[in-house]
């Protein structure tokens, strides 16, 4: 089956929703459809709790902000698109206020901000620690008054067409009827989100598994700086739900077993408000050293929130205290919560310029997804969801434009019957000896051995030398469930290839890079190497294996310092 629209966003998180409402502001002729794996309102960003950060207020200034992001990347971002984006985030949050959403207030009626890691100003616009959720449903609910935005919720993409360098549709599969459907489109904007279950300790949603990034990479366009993960220092033990910085911005402690505030050795002026790459090495560090409180998961940190009062935990921390009650049988308003650092974030992506565009005409990639860059090698909380709004709008403005220029183009007839053939004859129907869970399984646990806070060339070249046996093994994977209405079976193995694509691409990128910067800290490497690191890594598909490749970081105006905080 084929449908035509002339934009197709593919995600229907922050990214994609603000994209779409974008495109249907540029222009109410054009036609904008959604895809999107799981409803909009169940999508990853609805588990954003913190906040969003944005200069509100004296005191504050853009550079300020642009500042506290650029030394927080450790000098890795891209400062252009980093000053682009401080300037335009603010409009971002007004404009969500006048559209519903209910941001928490100060006592006077004005949006309240609080702090957050690695910021010189409490800027963290937030709605309770529920920030995500009330986003999405305010920009879902904004998505309904548009006539000509199109959604297709529970629709897997599978590739991407792309002819003579320009983008001619995606495919994608009907959860439903299990159909192969061709959407041919003028312009197409990836916000599929980051893969974050490549880890097994993982704030991630199950289905956040690098799709988008993975369908780039084999279409020819390059993922960079994919080696910068961020590990999150409090993931609740031992599920590893987000147990929000904002515990900290509160007025939150990290503690060891002997109860002290480790940070102070660590990061004396901002302690537990130190960017994340800092605090997660820091716990990591009391763990291994054996300072954690030892308990039937493993070693953990106490996050103590107990002397901020049952009150203050109420109004600003509610999903904390129901989330930390419900599964881990803890109160914080009695006791210091379990946790331990987690993979969080994908600071890399699909490399955009300032503008969100691909190499390939007509193809944008904006949100977790895209590596513009402005986080660099350590992305700062509350920098996420702004990135979605701010660039999720600019997508969307850029493929409306692109899109009232353009004609149809209409995808050759080959492109579709091969991708069905690929998917329904060579991959549904074959037999094999391999379980693809169980790859998995081995693959989640070799990102948590050898790709984690404290990495080393030897457990990286083993991880590499893993990562490629996965792969072959994954070339002999049987799908069990060989029928087509909502065969998650078959879905699920299709995400476990685009985990093992992606997660080479992290490994690889690391295992390169000889030096320590922000998330990417080596222990044979343990300083950053400016002199011949300070660069972004491209990492191209190539049917023999990933080449890589570098490219030089815009600086503007700040020159790498030493960071301390
Ligand atoms: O801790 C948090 O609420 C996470 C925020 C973020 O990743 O930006």
């Amino acid at each position: 089956m084929k449908v035509q629209h002339d934009i197709v966003i593919v995600g229907g998180g922050l990214a994609g929703l603000r994209a779409a409402i974008a495109s249907a502001e540029r222009s109410r002729k054009l036609e904008i459809a959604i895809i999107s794996k799981t409803y909009p309102i169940r999508c990853h960003s609805v588990c954003a709790e913190g906040g969003t950060a944005a200069v509100l207020r004296e005191g504050d200034s853009f550079d300020l902000h642009a500042w506290d992001t650029i030394k927080g990347s450790d000098f890795l971002a891209d400062q252009d698109a980093v000053e682009f984006f401080v300037k335009e985030i603010p409009s971002e949050i007004l404009r969500l206020d006048n559209w519903g959403c209910p941001w928490s207030r100060t006592k006077d009626g004005r949006i309240a901000q609080r702090a957050f890691g690695g910021q010189s100003f409490n800027r963290t616009v937030f709605a309770a620690d529920r920030t995500g959720f009330h986003e999405v449903h305010t920009l879902y609910e904004r998505t309904l008054m548009y006539p000509n935005i199109i959604r297709y919720d529970e629709y897997f993409l599978t590739n991407l067409i792309i002819e003579d360098n320009e983008i001619r549709g995606v495919t994608a599969i009907e959860l439903k009827s299990g159909d192969l459907i061709l959407f041919e489109a003028k312009a197409v904007i990836l916000a599929t989100g980051g893969a974050g279950r490549l880890y097994g300790f993982t704030t991630y949603s199950h289905q956040v598994t690098g799709d988008g990034m993975a369908i780039a990479y084999r279409a020819g366009i390059p993922l960079k700086d994919m080696e910068f993960f961020q590990f999150h220092p409090t993931g609740l033990v031992p599920s590893g739900i987000l147990m929000t910085e904002a515990c900290r911005g509160e007025g939150g402690y990290l503690r060891n077993k002997y109860g002290e505030r480790f940070m102070e050795k660590y990061a004396p002026e901002m302690m537990e408000l130190a960017p994340r790459d800092v605090v997660s090495r820091a716990m990591w560090r009391e763990i291994v050293e054996g300072r954690g409180i030892e308990s039937e998961h493993g070693a953990y940190i106490a996050l103590d929130l107990t002397h901020l009062g049952e009150e203050r935990i109420d109004e600003r921390l509610p999903l904390i205290r129901d989330a930390a009650k419900k599964f881990a049988g803890i109160d914080p308003v009695e006791e210091p919560i379990p946790v331990r650092p987690v993979a969080h974030y994908t600071m890399g992506g699909i490399h955009t310029n300032i503008n969100t565009e691909t190499q390939v005409r007509g193809l944008y990639a904006a949100g977790e997804v895209a590596c513009v860059s402005i986080h660099g090698a350590n992305r700062l909380g509350s920098n996420s969801t702004a990135e979605c709004l701010v660039f999720g709008r600019v997508a969307g403005e850029r493929a409306a434009d692109y899109a009232l220029k353009k004609e149809f183009r209409h995808v050759k007839s080959e492109s579709f019957k091969k991708e069905e053939k690929k998917i329904f004859d060579d991959f549904l129907k074959k037999s094999g000896d391999e379980n693809p869970y169980e790859i998995k399984k081995e693959l989640t646990k070799v990102m948590d051995d050898n790709f984690w806070i404290f990495r080393n060339g030897e457990d990286m070249k083993e991880g590499v030398k893993k990562i490629r046996e996965l792969k072959e093994r994954y070339k002999n994977v049987e799908i069990v469930d060989k029928s087509r209405r909502f065969n998650t079976d078959l879905i699920n193995t299709m995400e476990i290839g685009f985990m093992l694509d992606v997660a080479e691409v992290v490994a690889i990128g690391a295992l390169m890079r000889k030096e320590s910067r922000g998330s990417h800290y080596r222990l044979d490497y343990p300083e950053r190497d400016d002199k011949n690191w300070l660069k972004h890594t491209l990492v191209y598909y190539n049917e023999n294996g990933p080449i890589v490749k570098y490219i030089p970081v815009k600086i503007t105006k700040w020159m790498p310092v030493e960071r301390k905080y």
